[in-house]
C-alpha cells in the first residue's frame, strides 16, 4: 500500500490521479508518522512537493531504521544535483518532478517492489519485531450509563479468553466504579491502595495490588468508598499505566462520564479510544461535543473508534440520522438485549455466559477487527512515551 503526504489540496488531488483511489493521504508529515505506526503493511510513502524538504528527511531517517522494508519517493518542483545528494544521504530512494505523473507512478511501482523483496529476504519489520509494550484500550462516554462499564468488562473478559492475552482491567469510575460487582470479585486491594504507595510505586508493587478473576483476567479495581476519589492524583494515574502497559499485552480503562484530568490521562496513554453512546439525543450531543474537543486537543482522528451500544432500540433516532450527525460512522454496533443487565447481576459476563449471543459477537467481531488483528505499537511509538503528544491534552489547561 502508498502512502502520499501532501498538505496542498490541488496537489494532493493531482498526486492521487497518479497513484489511484486506493492510496492513502495523510495532510503532514506527523500525521505520516501516527499512521505509520498504526498500520505495518505501508511499503511506499510519497512525499507531495509542499512537504517541507527537511521534515521530509527526517521522516526518510526514521523510516530507514523502524521499517526497513518501506520506501520513500520525493515530489520536487525543481531537482538539482545537491538535492539529490541530500535525498540520497536521507534514505530517500526515488526524487521525481513533480509534473511527470508517469514517472512518480513508475517510481512508486519500482519502490513497492522492492519493499516486497526486503519483506520476503527479512521477514519481517522492526515495527513487529519490537513488541515489549502491551496497549492502552479507553473505554469513555461523555454520558451516563451508555455501557461502558460493560463493554470494558466483556472486552477485557474476551481478551483474556479468546485471545489468550495477558490483560489487566482498571477501573478509573473512581467514585462510582463497579467493575468489581460486574465480575464478582473480592478485592483485598483498591487504587487507593496504589496511590497511598504514590511515586514509590513499581510494578511489584503494583501486581501485588490487582485482583485476579477466575478467567485469568486482572483487575485493579475503584475505591470502595466515593469519599476516596481524591486521593487518586492524575500523576498516579499516568504512572499506573505506564507500569502496567508494560507488564500486560493490553490494559482496558473503564471510565467515568466526564472529562477530568485523571480521565484525560488515561485518554492521552491509550493506543485506542472506545468512544460509548446509545441512540438518544443526548447521548449523541455528549459524543459530538467529545469529538469536537479531542480535535481541538490534536487527538489523532486514526485513534479513536465509535461504538453504538444498544443499537437496535426503537428509541426514534435511526443508525443513519446518528452517523451523520457525528459526521463518522461506527465502527461497532452492540444490539439491545435484557441478557445484558441479567448477566451483570449474576457477575459473569455475557462473553463467557453466552459467547453466541449477538451482543458478545458484536464485540468480539470489534475486537478482532480493530485490537486484535494489528499488531503492538514498538516502544517508540507508544503515546505514553511522547512527551509532546502527553502534553498535548493539558496544554488546554495552562
Ligand atoms: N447492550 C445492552 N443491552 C441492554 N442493556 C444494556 C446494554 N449495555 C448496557 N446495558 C445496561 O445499561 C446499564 C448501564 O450500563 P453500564 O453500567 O455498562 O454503563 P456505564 O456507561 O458504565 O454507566 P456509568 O456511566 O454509570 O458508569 C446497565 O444496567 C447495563 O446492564
Ligand atoms: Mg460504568
Amino acid at each position: 500500500m502508498t502512502v502520499y503526504v501532501e498538505n496542498n489540496a490541488d496537489a494532493a488531488t493531482t498526486l492521487r490521479t497518479a497513484l489511484g483511489a486506493e492510496a492513502v493521504h495523510v495532510p503532514g508529515v506527523d500525521a505520516a508518522r501516527e499512521y505509520l505506526a498504526e498500520h505495518t503493511d505501508e511499503d511506499v510513502v510519497v512525499l507531495g512537493s509542499h512537504v517541507d524538504q527537511w521534515l521530509g528527511f527526517e521522516l526518510a531517517s526514521w523510516l530507514r531504521v523502524a521499517r526497513p522494508s518501506a520506501g520513500v519517493v520525493l515530489v520536487r518542483r525543481r531537482i538539482d544535483s545537491s538535492l539529490l545528494g541530500e535525498a540520497l544521504r536521507a534514505g530517500i530512494r526515488e526524487v521525481v518532478d513533480e509534473r511527470d505523473l508517469a514517472a512518480v507512478a513508475q517510481s512508486v511501482k519500482r519502490v513497492a517492489d522492492l519493499g516486497r523483496d526486503v519483506r520476503a529476504a527479512t521477514g519481517k519489520d522492526v515495527f513487529t519485531e519490537n513488541r515489549q509494550r502491551g496497549r492502552i484500550v479507553t473505554v469513555f462516554s461523555a454520558k451516563g450509563g451508555c455501557g461502558k462499564t460493560t463493554i470494558a468488562t466483556n472486552l477485557a473478559t474476551l481478551l483474556t479468553v479468546e485471545a489468550q492475552a495477558k490483560v489487566c482491567l482498571v477501573d478509573l469510575d473512581l467514585a462510582f466504579g463497579d467493575t468489581g460487582i460486574a465480575l464478582q470479585l473480592l478485592p483485598a486491594h483498591t487504587i487507593e491502595d496504589a496511590a497511598a504507595i504514590g511515586t514509590g510505586l513499581d510494578s511489584a508493587a503494583l501486581l501485588a495490588l490487582l485482583t485476579p478473576h477466575p478467567s485469568g483476567l486482572q483487575v485493579l479495581v475503584a475505591p470502595l468508598r466515593p469519599d476516596s476519589k481524591d486521593s487518586v492524583k492524575p500523576e498516579t494515574v499516568s504512572h499506573i499505566l505506564d507500569l502496567l502497559v508494560r507488564e500486560f499485552d493490553y490494559v482496558v480503562v473503564d471510565t467515568p462520564p466526564s472529562f477530568d484530568e485523571t480521565v484525560l490521562r488515561s485518554i492521552d496513554h491509550a493506543d485506542l479510544l472506545m468512544l460509548v453512546a446509545t441512540l438518544e439525543v443526548p447521548a449523541i450531543k455528549n459524543l459530538k461535543l467529545a469529538i469536537e474537543t479531542l480535535d481541538l486537543l490534536g487527538y489523532p482522528r486514526n485513534r479513536w473508534k465509535i461504538i453504538l451500544n444498544r443499537a437496535d432500540a426503537k428509541v426514534g433516532l435511526s443508525l443513519a440520522d446518528v452517523e451523520k450527525a457525528l459526521k463518522s460512522p461506527a465502527s461497532a454496533y452492540i444490539p439491545s438485549s435484557r441478557d445484558v443487565p441479567s448477566s451483570v447481576n449474576h457477575g459473569v459476563p455475557i462473553v463467557t455466559d453466552q459467547p453466541k449471543h449477538p451482543v458478545s459477537e458484536s464485540i468480539r467481531t470489534f475486537m478482532r477487527t480493530y485490537i486484535t488483528a494489528t499488531p503492538a505499537p514498538a516502544p517508540s511509538d507508544a503515546p505514553a512515551a511522547e512527551p509532546a503528544r502527553r502534553g498535548r491534552l493539558f496544554r488546554r489547561k495552562g
